[in-house]
């Protein structure tokens, strides 16, 4: 009911003008947003590298249909691989994670235009030296979110894709990338899907993710591990260690203010950990959907609502 609510909440303009006013609104958006500016972002990745830890750019927004904005969004990210450079900021400790939505992927031309657009982000991003993950949307995107990444790594071979565990499919997607020796963040998966393509009971997913980490671990690829999950990150941790990847054959990878604890913790133990740092205008609904999926969360919102 209450998930239900913020959910709701998230996606109402009148409701995120009362909220966007709160006092504590500005703490909470800190804590899991890395800023509304690129500038604000970079500041953020800086400080986490600086800590031994790396970081991921996801600037916020999707589902774009009009073909200017999308190239808009494609210019913001082009901008935002040049301004990394400029600062000095590059290597594999930097990454964009591209939501090809954002770059027109379901407007009519969409699938060609995803494709140029996102062949100009990565043309930029490898030009100033930091990786590209290709983030993934709903079962409906999958196949054009791959037939995409494998047309990039052509050109790109670093580039990276989601897989979500959740998927009935994926098993058999994590077989094809692990032999094809690519970077694959494995996830979850955060959309609401039918039966038909998708598990539906949450130790089921579990399992799935379990199984599709044996296959990537037993792959040439790189996994990188997305979750916050103590019993997956062990499992992983114990996989790699099992098939001899090193520390620097695989990583972690958290949200920012998502268990912020135990991303140090890895850092400091000497694994790979990323941090995903959503960033932009566009903040409001993403802090809902982090605050509608744990109560916890929804308890910090109280006690700043209640301390202000
Ligand atoms: P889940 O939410 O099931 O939690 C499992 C356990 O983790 C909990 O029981 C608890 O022990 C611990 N935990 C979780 N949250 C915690 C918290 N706030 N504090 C303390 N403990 C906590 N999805 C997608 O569909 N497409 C995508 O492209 C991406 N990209 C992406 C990138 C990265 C870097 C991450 C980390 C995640 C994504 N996701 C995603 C989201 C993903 O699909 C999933 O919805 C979330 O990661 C939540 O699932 P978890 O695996 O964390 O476990």
């Amino acid at each position: 009911m209450l998930r239900r609510t913020l959910l709701f909440a998230s996606r109402d303009e009148r409701v995120r003008g009362v909220v966007e006013t709160l006092p504590p609104t500005r703490s909470l958006v800190t804590r899991f947003v890395a800023g509304e500016t690129d500038e604000q972002a970079v500041h953020v990745a800086a400080g986490l590298v600086a800590q031994g830890l790396r970081a991921t750019f996801n600037s916020l927004g999707e589902y774009v249909e009009d073909p200017a904005r999308a190239a808009t969004t494609r210019d913001g990210f082009v901008a935002l691989a040049q301004r990394l450079a400029d600062s000095g900021l590059t290597g594999p400790a930097y990454e964009l994670s591209i939501k090809l939505s954002a770059l027109g992927q379901l407007a009519g031309d969409g699938h060609a235009r995803a494709l140029d657009h996102a062949q100009v982000v990565c043309a930029a991003a490898d030009k100033a030296g930091v990786l590209v993950t290709l983030d993934m949307e709903d079962h409906t995107t999958t196949d054009s979110t791959l037939a995409i990444a494998d047309a990039l790594r052509r050109d790109f071979p670093s580039v990276g894709v989601v897989l979500q565990a959740a998927l009935r499919r994926t098993p058999a997607d994590c077989a094809d990338l692990a032999r094809a020796g690519a970077r694959v963040r494995l996830v979850k998966g955060a959309y609401r899907e039918p039966s038909s393509v998708a598990l539906q009971r949450r130790s089921d997913v579990d399992l799935a993710y379990v199984r599709c980490l044996r296959e990537l671990f037993r792959g040439t690829g790189y996994p990188m591990v997305a979750t916050h999950d103590p019993r997956l990150v062990a499992i992983a941790a114990h996989l790699a260690d099992r098939h001899g990847r090193g520390q620097d054959g695989f990583e972690f990878q958290m949200l920012l203010g998502v268990r912020g604890d135990e991303q140090r913790r890895l850092a400091a133990a000497g694994y790979g950990m990323r941090v995903y740092l959503p960033f932009g205008p566009q903040w409001y609904g993403y802090l809902m959907r982090r605050l509608a999926e744990r109560p916890a969360n929804l308890l910090f919102l109280l006690r700043a609502l209640a301390a202000a």
